[in-house]
């Protein structure tokens, strides 16, 4: 990756030291991160969850001190995310504010609040943030409501503020709108809504520089993964060229592969799972202006996929380049040969 101009990277975790996580501070882990990667992202501290107690504080300490280990290895830092625009993963706090008499002004000040301070604090040790996640319905691909979309009065001024006030308080950061449209043919309207979101903020001369794109795929069990692969190619290409053409960077925020519908055999769906990984990164890698590719996590031990879709026959989701002993995967190499 780093003689092509290309970084790969993944997920973390704060943990305890010691603890049996997807954690910089768990050595089997931390092992696997330095072997690979030259970038890292927060899986979930510097999400407003984590950030926020209340309407007043931040507290940053987890996120200080993977920004610390990253330095130490000589890696950098992505910042997931600065607007995560589903009111599921807002804090309680945010969900239930009280904007008062100019509700308008006020959620104005709460967002620009956070990112300004955040920014600031962060703008020259994070390359890349993603400013707004998962703002689009995946069903309808209409925009999602929130609390301080309906305050400021519609998602798409939200947007662009978030935005706008990143650019500010971080000049020299990419800034990324992150989502999880993906090339299985369920996700048409999604991609459809993404790229009207796209065209919008291109219309309306708001800074974005790249979409991020999660790619959280998934091998269903029908057909060879070449016919699989080779239904989907063409939408999703028209999407990327689309998306290209108005002059957007592509970055690989998430990877994964989910093997839900595979079989329980081992070694069959590592195969699969590899097959499908290197036939989507190969389309990937043929878009120039991609350059960061992260998994989202490195074992399949620690992958949230599985609590997200949990595997019906116990085992572990083989989703992760690398297995629950750590041993490196036909997906790692999959993942390595690309680059
Ligand atoms: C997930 C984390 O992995 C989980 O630990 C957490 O409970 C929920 O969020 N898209 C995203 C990520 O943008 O932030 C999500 O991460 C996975 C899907």
């Amino acid at each position: 990756a780093r003689a092509k101009g290309m970084r790969f990277g993944s997920c973390t975790a704060w943990a305890p030291p010691g603890a049996d996580r997807g954690s910089f501070a768990n050595p089997d882990y931390a092992a696997l991160l330095e072997a690979d990667c030259g970038i890292l992202v927060p899986e979930n501290e510097f999400k407003w969850q984590a950030l926020r107690p209340d309407a007043e504080h931040f507290d940053t300490s987890r996120f200080d001190a993977m920004l610390a280990y990253a330095k130490a290895k000589g890696m950098a830092m992505r910042g997931h995310t600065l607007l995560w625009q589903k009111p599921q993963y807002y804090p309680k706090w945010l969900n239930d504010y009280d904007f008062g008499a100019q509700p308008r002004a006020r959620a104005e000040a709460v967002l620009t609040g956070h990112i300004e301070t955040l920014c600031r604090r962060f703008g020259d040790s994070i390359v890349s943030f993603d400013v707004v996640n998962e703002a689009v319905d995946e069903k309808t691909g209409a925009l999602r409501d929130s609390s301080l979309s309906r305050a400021i009065g519609g998602t798409a001024p939200l947007i662009d503020l978030a935005f706008h006030t990143a650019r500010a308080a971080a000049p020299r950061a990419q800034l990324v709108y992150n989502d999880y449209m993906s090339w299985e043919p369920e996700n048409e309207a999604h991609r459809a809504g993404v790229l009207r979101l796209l065209e919008g903020l291109r219309k309306r001369g708001v800074p974005v520089d790249a979409l991020g794109v999660q790619s959280h795929i998934g091998i269903k069990n029908e057909g060879t993964v070449a016919q699989v692969v080779a239904q989907q190619t063409g939408p999703w290409r028209e999407f990327l060229d689309a998306v290209t053409a108005m002059g957007y960077a592509l970055v690989i925020t998430e990877m994964d592969v989910n093997d839900q519908a595979l079989p329980t055999d081992t070694a069959i769906r590592d195969a699969r799972v590899a097959d499908y990984a290197r036939a989507y990164l190969e389309l990937m890698f043929g878009y120039p202006k991609l350059r960061d590719v992260l998994v989202w996590g490195m074992c399949d031990k620690y992958s949230w996929l599985n609590g997200f879709t949990p595997r019906a026959d116990g085992t572990h989701q083989r989703c992760a380049p690398y297995d629950a002993q750590f041993r490196a995967k036909p997906l790692h190499a999959a993942i390595a040969a690309c680059f």
